[in-house]
């Protein structure tokens, strides 16, 4: 199979086309010909050198995320068949034409691959983090980029729970975020009064989801840590700061946001879908962290 790959670490344009052997499902996984692949900021963190395992071996094929139609079934697998069309989380890549995915939901027709993608990433840690949160009704939630591929689901899974969420994201994005019903504000300098503003009875929780050095006037914001928790920045570590990783990835809940998705109980934003063999370009448009929404790459 063609797929995209590093050999050393580096910049975008360490990605290159190969041939690869295809890959073959072990026993509860399902292989598919993949259709949309979505792009996340940790595989340019990976990419970069940054954030990669210090077991690591090249060729490192990127991608966590994948949607497409089931070829192959590995032993056991008996909720879907081939021909279906499903969305997953990818073992060892997706940056291809066929990928293994161990946790999967089928894809109603009604959904386009493209927009199912941008699902199993930001949706599991959408979950996790408003349960670490604790986030109750009538509660308000400040996410730190909003209008970023996790904070707009976090941002509507919140309200759906019955709390109020302000959000911030760039000037571009105020109204994105205000159709979901959040009260927006702008990042940067500043932020901390104007979320005082719109906010006045206080803040119950804070989510960064975008590591911009926003930690400590959150801390102000909100009094003390207990409640503030980071999926972005590292600098959380040495303040005692909650930084999130690595949730459990779960197929009922992936299920259960497709479902959601296709109803549009909630929506999501693809800025851009490019060809596989433009992945170079999509890295670049997510390392600089203004993709504007998800990025699916296609084959
Ligand atoms: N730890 C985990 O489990 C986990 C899981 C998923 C993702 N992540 C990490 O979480 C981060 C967000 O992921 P994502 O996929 O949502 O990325 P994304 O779609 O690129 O979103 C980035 C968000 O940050 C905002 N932003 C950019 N510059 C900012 C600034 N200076 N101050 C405040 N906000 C700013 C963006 O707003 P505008 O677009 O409006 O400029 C956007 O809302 C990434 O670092 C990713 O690696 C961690």
């Amino acid at each position: 199979m063609k797929a995209i790959v590093i050999d050393r670490f580096g910049g975008p344009d360490e990605l290159h086309e190969v041939q690869l052997p295809d890959p073959r499902p072990e026993p509860g996984q399902v292989r598919v010909r993949v259709e949309a692949i979505g792009v996340n900021p940790i595989d340019g963190k990976v990419r970069s050198g940054a954030m990669a395992s210090p077991d690591a071996t090249f060729p490192i094929v990127f991608g966590a995320e994948a949607a497409g139609v089931v070829d192959e079934l590995g032993e056991g697998v008996t909720d879907v068949a081939r021909g279906d069309r499903v969305v997953g989380f990818a073992v060892g890549g997706a940056y291809a034409e066929l990928a293994i995915l161990d946790t999967y939901a089928a894809v109603p027709d009604s959904l386009d691959l493209t927009a199912a993608v941008s699902l199993p990433v930001a949706g599991e840690t959408a979950r996790r983090v408003l349960r670490l949160l604790g986030l109750k009704p009538g509660e308000t939630l400040l996410v730190h980029g909003a209008s970023g591929a996790v904070g707009e689901v976090v941002t509507q899974l919140a309200l759906a729970a019955g709390a109020s969420v302000v959000g911030t994201a760039s000037a571009a994005n105020q109204e994105r975020v205000a159709a979901l019903g959040a009260t927006p504000t702008t990042y940067g300098e500043g932020w901390l009064e104007r979320v005082r503003a719109l906010a006045p009875h206080g803040v119950d929780a804070v989510l960064d989801t975008s590591g911009a050095g926003v930690l400590d006037d959150s801390v102000k914001l909100l009094g003390n840590a207990d409640r503030l928790v980071t999926i972005a920045d590292p600098t959380a570590f040495a303040k005692g700061i909650t930084f999130s990783s690595g949730g459990e990835r779960s197929a009922t809940d992936l299920a259960q946001l497709v479902r959601q998705r296709a109803s549009g109980e909630i929506t999501t934003t693809v800025s851009r879908v490019l060809p596989l063999v433009q992945a170079a370009t999509a890295q670049e448009l997510s390392d600089s962290g203004r993709a504007g929404g998800k990025l699916v790459l296609v084959p």
